[in-house]
């Protein structure tokens, strides 16, 4: 078992890691005395897979719990749910004292963060995160929230939850493509800040991919290590969180132009290649580790190349609505190297046109 601390003074928190953890989380949370009742939010999906047994749990540590659920998808992360569920915890009789669980994936974690943060002005909630993507990345650092037809994460809070459980096992029945979704995330942290990470990584590609639990675990510690230390840092993204977004600039403008039906996580990975070369192009990164990277990316299955279909201006146009920019600059992540990197708005617009092949 790993415990990362999240040290955010009176709002620090555990991320509790370990294979097989989700049969001990009841008699964990009992010690821990967060509520004195818990409501499960779940997708119809994962409430029905891994529900039963987190209630089992729950309920023979003797923990106070119900499960409700939601229907499956990032389609109800919106408003809407988010209204739906706060009728249910007030039927339920929900007060103050008592507090959520987000069993699921990121989409699940956001709502419930963002339903804890809002619900009578805010009550306790703990993550415990059941993808790849969410283990490293959404469940830990407190951002919140739903989409609005406008866009994407619009709508949202900083609401950092009580602890986080992860069990790696559980990353077993993930599909695969849910986690490769995840290991473009895994890679961008070994990128931006850890270059004996991406050495482990390149070692490990075959266990990894095998889902070795042990180094999953390993794997899954690393990042969340990283991930608090710098949500520590700069909790609310006002200057060094900001390396957490490296591929997502770019990443996100593909994602957008395919109407989002290229996942997350390889429209990272797309970002992640582009940035890489907007630094060689630059003259801050070696073209070498540029290719380094590109070929450890690619190596784990993931796409490395813009599909010619958005590889283009209206691609281009998408980084203009990306609620990082600002006064419509968008900004980069560029690496200097491995698993360093610095953050700027100034890259040559004939640079950013080579990216997406227009002029
Ligand atoms: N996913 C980026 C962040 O949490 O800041």
């Amino acid at each position: 078992m790993k415990t990362i601390q999240v040290g955010l003074n009176e709002r620090a928190y555990d991320i509790i890691i370990e294979k097989g953890l989700l049969p001990r989380i009841g008699a964990d949370l009992a010690e821990r005395n967060i509520a004195k009742r818990y409501v499960v939010v779940a997708d119809s999906h994962v409430a029905e897979l891994i529900g039963p047994q987190l209630m089992a749990s729950l309920h023979g540590a003797g923990v106070a719990a119900e499960l409700i659920t939601f229907p499956r998808g990032e389609e109800s992360k919106h408003l809407a749910t988010v209204a739906e569920l706060a009728s249910k915890l007030a039927r339920l009789g929900l007060d103050r004292k008592d507090a959520l669980i987000a069993l699921g994936g990121g989409v699940t974690g956001d709502i419930t963060g963002f339903l804890a943060a809002i619900y009578m002005r805010g009550i306790p909630f703990v993550q415990i995160p059941t993808t790849l993507l969410a283990q490293v990345d959404s469940s830990v650092g407190g951002k919140t929230g739903v989409d609005i037809p406008e866009g994407k994460n619009l709508v949202g809070a900083f609401y950092q939850p009580r602890c986080v459980y992860i069990d790696s096992a559980v990353l077993l029945e993930l599909p695969e493509a849910e986690l490769l979704n995840g290991l473009a995330e895994v890679i961008k942290y070994s990128v931006i800040y850890d270059a004996d990470f991406f050495e482990f990584l390149a070692k490990n590609r075959e266990a990894i991919l095998a889902r070795d639990l042990a180094v999953l675990e390993e794997v899954v510690a690393r990042c969340c290590a990283i991930k608090a230390e710098v949500v520590a840092a700069d909790e609310r993204e006002a200057d060094l969180r900001r390396i957490l977004n490296f591929g997502h600039t770019i990443g996100h403008a593909v994602e957008a132009a395919s109407d989002y039906t290229l996942a997350h996580g390889l429209a990272v990975g797309l970002g992640m290649v582009a940035v890489c070369e907007l630094a060689v192009g630059k003259g801050i990164f070696a073209k070498e580790e540029a290719n380094r990277v590109r070929q450890l990316i690619a190596d784990y299955g993931l796409p490395v190349e813009i599909p010619a279909e958005f590889a283009n201006e209206q691609t281009k146009a998408f980084l203009k609505t990306d609620k990082k920019t600002v006064g419509g600059r968008p900004f980069f992540v560029l690496p200097t190297a491995i698993g360093k990197v610095v953050i700027t708005d100034d890259v040559d617009e004939a640079l950013v046109n080579k990216v997406f092949c227009c002029s």
